[in-house]
């Protein structure tokens, strides 16, 4: 094995990111780059526990086409994990422009980077089951056709073909994997499955500790996702950019689940007894109760003007060709992420 290899992932402060670096750490001897966009208040919580004398943090702005020529030139990386994204989908409607631009320009900037330095190096682009969008069909498979509801669905197939184009004309190894919904212990809050967990668990110090209740609020709980474990899709994009030749694939769970199943097994996890009280006909009527308190309610405001209403991906394809199979299904997920939440917010409190 050549250790002298280096390897740069963009988006390393992200749940992603720092999964990727972590397994990278414990399963090669190569050279970890991670790269971070400065802010005035540090966000590196996911990164804080790396203390390793292989990696190291590079200060990259993936919207600057000059930072990333500095970059590569730099540290002439040998794989380009591209993590970094505006990747919350229902922002894509207050930021359009800056989703469009940031998910497009930073792959070609990169692309247009490996040409010129480094054509040897290995590309890797995250794509989303948000590009199948308004689906024609399920499970989906890497065939189903690209019909975004969102800005981000739509830059995440701009960046898909940008990839296409140039692995095409460069003979360039340069992949664009579309991922559906993958979560974890170090998942941000805004997104659905955190926000579940982390209110399930204040909620459920607050019951056992006679405090003051305070519901929180969700948006549409029938809309059903593929949801994964971040830590298993990133053994899998290694494995895909080892491949001998380039290629696309999907990764999913190949199960669907809605945000309601997902509050329901939260609440079964942290031992709360729930009773919901549904309103068919006036959605935002519908609430949750734990000995007799309301725990959740639903607000317009966290509904999208257009919704991706189910997703299921088959990945069995790819499961094949890459010899990976997810080692946590659906309920583990859960588990693990509620009863960490439990313990860190616990921990808060002391
Ligand atoms: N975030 C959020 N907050 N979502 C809510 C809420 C809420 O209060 N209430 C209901 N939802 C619903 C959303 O409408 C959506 O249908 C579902 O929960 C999941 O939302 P998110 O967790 O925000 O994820 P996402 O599916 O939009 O996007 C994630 O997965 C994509 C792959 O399919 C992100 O990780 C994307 O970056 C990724 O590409």
């Amino acid at each position: 094995m050549n250790n002298n290899m280096n390897i740069l992932i963009t988006g390393a402060t992200g749940q992603d990111g720092s999964n990727m670096v972590d397994y990278l750490l414990s399963s090669t001897e190569y050279n970890i780059y991670g790269s971070y966009r400065r802010l005035s208040v540090s966000n590196h919580t996911n990164l804080e526990h790396i203390p390793n004398k292989r990696f190291k943090l590079v200060n990259l702005d993936i919207s600057d086409q000059q930072s990333i020529i500095n970059t590569v030139k730099k540290i002439k990386p040998d794989y380009i994990i591209n993590f970094a994204a505006q990747s919350f989908v229902a922002d894509s409607w207050n930021i359009p422009i800056q989703t469009f631009t940031t998910n497009t320009l930073s792959v070609i900037y990169f692309l247009e980077a490996i040409r010129e330095y480094i054509p040897k190096c290995r590309f890797y682009s995250a794509g989303s089951s948000e590009e199948f969008g308004n689906i024609d069909y399920f499970p989906q498979d890497i065939k189903h056709p690209l019909k975004p509801r969102s800005i981000y669905g739509a830059s995440k197939c701009a960046a898909k073909h940008i990839v296409k184009v140039y692995r095409d004309s460069y003979n360039l190894y340069a992949i664009h994997c579309v991922l559906f919904n993958h979560e974890g212990l170090r998942r941000g809050k805004e997104f659905v499955t955190r926000k579940i967990t982390t209110n399930i668990a204040r909620i459920k110090y607050e019951l056992e500790n006679n405090k003051e209740v305070k519901p929180f609020e969700l948006g549409n709980i029938y809309s059903k996702r593929d949801w994964s474990d971040s830590e298993d899709f990133v053994r899998a994009v290694w494995k895909m950019l080892n491949q001998e030749t380039p290629q696309e694939y999907i990764l999913s769970s190949n199960e669907t689940h809605s945000v309601k199943d997902f509050v329901d097994l939260s609440c079964k996890y942290a031992n709360l007894e729930i009773k919901w009280e549904i309103d068919d006909k006036e959605p935002l009527n519908t609430k949750l109760y734990c000995n007799d308190k309301v725990i959740l309610q639903i607000n317009k405001e966290y509904y999208r003007p257009a919704e991706v209403d189910l997703l299921i991906g088959d990945s069995t394809e790819t499961r094949k060709i890459l010899d990976w199979e997810p080692r946590y299904s659906f309920e583990d997920l859960v588990k693990r992420m509620v009863e960490n939440d439990i313990k860190l917010y616990k921990n808060e409190m002391k």
